[in-house]
């Protein structure tokens, strides 16, 4: 049942692509904004990004440049453990949400902002390093909300990014993205998507935006397809799909800030658990080194594949599935 540790693969790129890579158009000119740094700052910065500058892009204390990072869904269950996680660098930290919490650190400043609203959007990543974008509707859901709020909503943020000129755009995807494949069949990174509900074909649309804009408008987008973020592995599932906060935000952290050797970079989001079922294609490209092992937590119990007894229960639906051992459950 259980999948066998994926052999490394290359990180899907332009050239693992069926199809051509759209014109690219110019970058976006630099915006100055009030309280959030200006085309110089940013442009020092950017220069971490850039493997060649990064001794240049050193302070002469030695330290490295601010980054200044937006994160959306910042009020969140990922986007809380981030925060925490971040403010230890002192980065300065825009945290967009529709909630906003009533404290935060020093270096945080929230904002309730609605990523339907394009206007909103723009205004708050002018000036920005990276964005990590997080926000948005996380389980299955009525099609239209999704559209509204995960593919429309990424949309505005990758537009947004285009429009202010921030370099990097990081994008919450989800494993669901492959939920409809066995979990006897050895997945790459190339492999087709499966998605097993219209929250995975959401994701799976925010992806697809990300790999445009990178490609036509000059953006560095990492699509990250997070496993399964819990403080602790708490059912059999979590053998193959756990990832822990403290690698869910070192995973994050690289995704945003690492040399890119191409403009759209897909990469799965687990820790280094042994049972994983999909590849870590990517890891290496990003400095990605997960320190946390589901099998640290042996008392799991049996793998319960939800797909074999739903069908068990009605032979009409999922009739011609083979086993998913419940890759269609929750996050
Ligand atoms: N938690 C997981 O295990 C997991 C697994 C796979 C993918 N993901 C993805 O990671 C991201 C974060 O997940 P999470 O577990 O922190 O989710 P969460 O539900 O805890 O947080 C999502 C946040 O987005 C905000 N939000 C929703 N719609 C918004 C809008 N229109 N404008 C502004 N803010 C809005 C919510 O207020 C909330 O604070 C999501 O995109 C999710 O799909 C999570």
């Amino acid at each position: 049942m259980q999948r066998s540790t994926p052999e490394k693969a290359l990180v899907l790129t332009t050239s693992n692509r069926a199809y051509p890579a759209p014109e690219r158009s110019a970058p976006a000119p630099a915006v100055a904004v009030p309280g959030w740094p200006g085309p110089e700052a940013r442009e020092r910065s950017s220069q971490l990004n850039c493997r060649s500058c990064r001794s240049a892009s050193s302070t002469s204390s030695g330290s490295e440049a601010v980054l200044y990072l937006v994160i959306t869904g910042s009020a969140g269950t990922i986007g809380t453990a981030l925060i925490n996680a971040l403010v230890s660098d002192g980065h300065p930290i825009r945290a967009l949400d529709l909630q906003v919490p009533e404290q935060a650190p020093p270096c945080v400043e929230s904002l309730q902002v609605d990523i339907r609203n394009l206007a909103a959007v723009t205004a708050a990543l002018a000036g920005a390093t990276a964005v990590i974008h997080l926000a948005g509707i996380t389980q299955e859901a009525p099609f239209p909300d999704l559209c509204e709020n995960n593919i429309l909503g990424t949309y505005h943020v990758l537009e947004a990014a285009r429009r202010t000129g921030v370099p990097r755009v990081v994008l919450a995807s989800s494993h669901h993205a492959v939920g409809l494949h066995p979990v006897n069949r050895a997945l790459g990174p190339d492999t087709n998507p499966a998605p097993d509900t219209f929250y995975a074909v959401s994701k799976l649309a925010g992806e697809h935006l990300g790999y445009l804009y990178a490609h036509k408008h000059n953006l560095e987008v990492v699509a990250v397809r997070i496993g399964s973020f819990r403080e602790q592995p708490t059912e059999p599932r979590h053998r193959h799909t756990w990832l822990s906060p403290r690698d869910g935000a070192a995973l994050l952290r690289s995704a945003a800030t690492a040399p890119l050797a191409n403009p759209y970079t897909l990469v799965y989001g687990t820790s280094a658990n042994n049972a994983r079922w999909w590849p870590d294609a990517g890891w290496d490209d990003i400095g990605y080194q997960p320190r946390d092992n589901a099998s640290d937590h042996p008392d799991l119990g049996p793998l319960i594949d939800r797909w074999q007894a739903a069908n068990a229960q009605n032979t009409q639906v999922h009739s011609n599935a083979t086993p998913l051992a419940g890759r269609a459950a929750s996050t």
